[in-house]
């Protein structure tokens, strides 16, 4: 086989057989096949599409170069396909730990605009997500849940194959987003997983017919590799909660998870959880501080500190001088807006700072006075606020007539 033919029959609009797959991707991990060749497959894969039994192959191929986690009991993930605000897993990894199920979660790190809950944890002082898998089968048994980095030996080759997509203009295709997730979810070993898919500005998915695609093929494809896939659409138009940036996010959470929390997460983290348990025990394991208690010992279990959570104390207030209603908080542009702060990364090197961010103080459908604070920024230079505040000026529109407010939850599938 020739990996020139693979990349030409695919370019012409082929379908690719298991064989031919599996010896690309096999070839591309041992580094024969170059990141030219895999950056040319990547593109022909993205304009012509794959079919959902070459992704399939593409998942198995993918697997086969690590591990595949083994449990003795059964365990649950929950995975988010990328957002703005999103600290949802923060909330609803301890809930569910709370109840009874086990909950084994790999995350990763900020991506492009949106933030990655590895990036918000270790925004903790002290919290380590670099345990090693005993360490962390061992937590998922004793505390009931842990949330770790993914590993090197589960999917090494996914994480090569995902840094070429993001420079390569390869990431939102439907075909390359299943693989990518499914084979990092299928390799943790949860049998259940639940999905939440983004759907505005914010996220991968732009509009629901494509956020309901994708599901779709969560759905079944996790199913052919016997996982039990539940999802929520959701909605990405508007940051999430009212705080973005990492420390901020944690403390947001933690509010949440002592049942003072924005009204949207605590609604969405009810129904992912819902997917799988009764909605009225989740309220009341925030209700009754269980699931706080869970948080806290996953936290110190992973030798994290939750008493001293600082974000930074130069604070902007960002006003406009025109009042009206809220129309459009584009949640794209906010998450740009807080990594130009220093809360997300330009390239994989890049430190962030976890004290960075905004609170918003409004959502899209508010009314908003002439000179009201809309949001706050938190922020550590004054080079970066002046880009952020330009970035968030293009964020927002006003209405002078009521505006209609964004549905949270699309869709749910359990
Ligand atoms: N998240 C992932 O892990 N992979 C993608 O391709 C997109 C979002």
């Amino acid at each position: 086989m020739n990996p020139i033919d693979i990349i030409i029959k695919k370019r012409d609009g082929n379908i690719l057989t298991k064989e031919e797959i599996e010896f690309f991707i096999d070839r591309f991990y041992r580094k024969e096949i170059k990141d030219y060749q895999m950056s040319a497959w990547l593109m022909a894969s993205f304009v012509r599409g794959l079919s959902k039994e070459e992704t399939q192959y593409l998942i198995s191929a993918i697997l086969a170069t690590g591990n595949i986690l083994e449990w003795d009991f059964q365990v649950i993930d929950k995975h988010s396909t990328g957002g703005v605000g999103d600290k949802l897993s923060l909330v609803v990894v301890p809930i569910l730990a709370s109840l009874g199920f086990r909950v084994a979660k790999l995350s990763g790190r900020g991506l492009g605009h949106t933030g990655g809950t590895i990036d918000k944890l270790e925004s903790i002082p002290g919290f380590r997500t670099n345990l090693s898998l005993k360490e962390f089968k061992n937590l998922v048994e004793k505390v009931g849940c842990s949330i770790i980095s993914q590993t090197e030996d589960l999917v090494p080759v996914e994480k090569e194959i995902y840094s070429l997509r993001d420079v390569t203009g390869t990431v939102d295709s439907i075909p390359l987003i299943t693989s990518s997730i499914l084979s990092k979810k299928i390799a943790g070993g949860a049998k259940t997983i639940i999905f939440d898919v983004k759907v505005g500005s914010g996220a991968f998915m732009k509009n629901l017919k494509d956020a309901e695609e994708l599901t779709s093929w969560l759905i079944e494809i996790g199913k052919s590799f016997s996982r039990e896939v539940k999802a929520v659409i959701s909605d990405m138009n508007q940051p999430l909660g009212f705080a973005v940036g990492n420390i901020l996010e944690v403390i947001e959470a933690i509010d949440t998870l002592k049942g003072n929390g924005p009204r949207d997460l605590e609604d969405l983290a009810i129904e992912v959880v819902g997917t799988v348990a009764s909605k009225d025990l989740a309220r009341e394991a925030l209700k009754n501080g269980y699931a706080f208690r869970k948080f806290t010992e996953m936290v110190e279990a992973q030798g994290g500190n939750i008493n001293n959570l600082n974000p930074s104390a130069k604070i902007y207030n960002f006003t406009l001088q025109e009042p009206g209603y809220i129309e459009r908080l584009d949640a794209y542009l906010i998450g740009e807006a807080v990594r130009v702060l220093g809360a997300g990364r330009y390239k994989k090197e890049d430190n962030i700072d976890p004290n960075v961010g905004i609170v918003l103080r409004k959502k899209i459908g508010d009314y908003v006075e002439k000179g009201e604070v809309i949001l706050e920024i938190y922020y550590n230079s004054e080079d970066r606020l002046k880009d952020s505040i330009e970035l968030i000026r293009k964020a927002i529109s006003l209405n002078k007539d009521e505006v209609r407010r964004h549905p949270l939850i699309y869709s749910v599938y359990s």
